[in-house]
């Protein structure tokens, strides 16, 4: 057992290693464009807004270490330490009992490894805990206090995790739930709320320019769940996917469909056989459809990346986040999700 552990280890600090180039800047890596043949990209599953916060800093990131894992890993903390996002990491809604629990998965294209944390509590950048699950243990996942732990013990600092805004939208759900318990909703009935009940989640997926594919999904998951709900994104093969044949998927939306079609392993299978990833993301959404019999009354998402740089993203209904974006050297784009409208 010792010896594979050591070998494994052996294996994936060789292949960690092999992503390592320094590079001063994008320059540089137009250069390495055009010596590998490969155009590095960056894709997210958010549009303009978010899209730009978070894949400016990433493509920065992966212009000044060479690192796409690195650079994965420093779109998605963006998201998982800003306040303003609801549904992942800090500021994500609660479950139902009022704390915050977090699921994030990480994986490696050169060595196809991966890492995933699940409800874990306490700590702001769940995908870089799952990271360390994945370098710095011979598990894949980790869940619950045990999650917590293993980050403590890797030096990251419990906080909590509740603004101040999501406990006002928590506090609304809550005291409107029943008429029959004992929670009264403000006589004015004002709480400042916004939309209800939320899903959200975020995928970083990458691929650089030795043609290497690596990726990223985090967040709070559906608000106000029973604790220790677990969604897709934690899932390999559901919430995040990639293959470094091929390429890489995440999907957002309500995780259970997700887990239960296997979704992003789907969409990585079909542009396997051929697909492109938008006829893939599209076909993903129609297994979900066709697993509910035609009736749909929530949101899914898929978006992907193959290893020519082609960008698809297909979700069930509009509404949400409609739109995911990728940056490469010829800079951002949004890009809309085709609407595959279950009635
Ligand atoms: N897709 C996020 C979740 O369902 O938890």
């Amino acid at each position: 057992m010792k010896s594979k552990i050591i070998s494994r280890r052996t294996f994936v600090k060789t292949g960690a290693a092999s992503t390592v180039f320094t590079m001063a800047a994008g320059k540089a890596m137009a250069a390495a464009k055009s010596s590998k043949g490969k155009t590095p990209i960056i894709v997210c599953s958010r549009g303009e807004n978010w899209g730009r916060k978070v894949l400016e800093p990433a493509w920065q990131k992966w212009s000044d270490s060479g690192n796409m894992l690195d650079a994965v890993e420093r779109g998605a903390n963006i998201v998982e330490l800003d306040p303003t996002d609801s549904s992942v990491g800090y500021g994500g809604l609660p479950n139902e009992e009022g704390v915050v629990e977090l699921d994030a998965s990480i994986m490696s294209g050169p060595t196809q490894n991966c890492g995933s944390v699940a409800a874990i509590r306490g700590i702001k950048t769940p995908c870089s805990v799952a990271r360390l699950v994945m370098e710095r243990t011979d598990h894949m996942m980790l869940v619950g206090e045990g999650a917590k732990r293993f980050a403590l013990a890797h030096g990251f600092k419990e906080e909590n995790l509740l603004t101040e805004k999501s406990r006002i939208r928590w506090l609304e759900w809550k005291e409107n739930l029943s008429d029959k318990d004992d929670w009264f909703p403000p006589a004015d009935g004002d709480y400042s709320g916004e939309e209800h009940r939320p899903t959200g989640t975020i995928n970083v997926l990458g691929i650089d320019s030795n043609g290497d594919v690596f990726g990223i999904t985090t967040t709070s998951g559906l608000a106000f769940k029973i604790p220790g709900r677990v969604g897709d994104s934690p899932i390999i093969g559901a919430g995040l996917y990639l293959d470094n044949e091929v390429g890489a998927a995440g999907a957002t939306g309500r995780g259970e469909e997700v887990i239960r079609t296997c979704g992003s392993f789907l969409v990585v299978e079909m542009m396997r056989q051929g697909m492109s990833p938008q006829e893939a993301c599209v076909y993903a959404c129609k297994r979900i459809i066709q697993v509910n019999k035609g009736k749909v009354n929530f949101n899914d998402k898929f978006v992907a990346v193959n290893k020519k740089g082609q960008v698809g993203c297909a979700q069930l209904r509009s509404g949400g986040e409609t739109h995911c974006s990728y940056i490469t050297v010829d800079g951002f784009k949004a890009l809309k999700a085709e609407f595959v409208n279950a009635k």
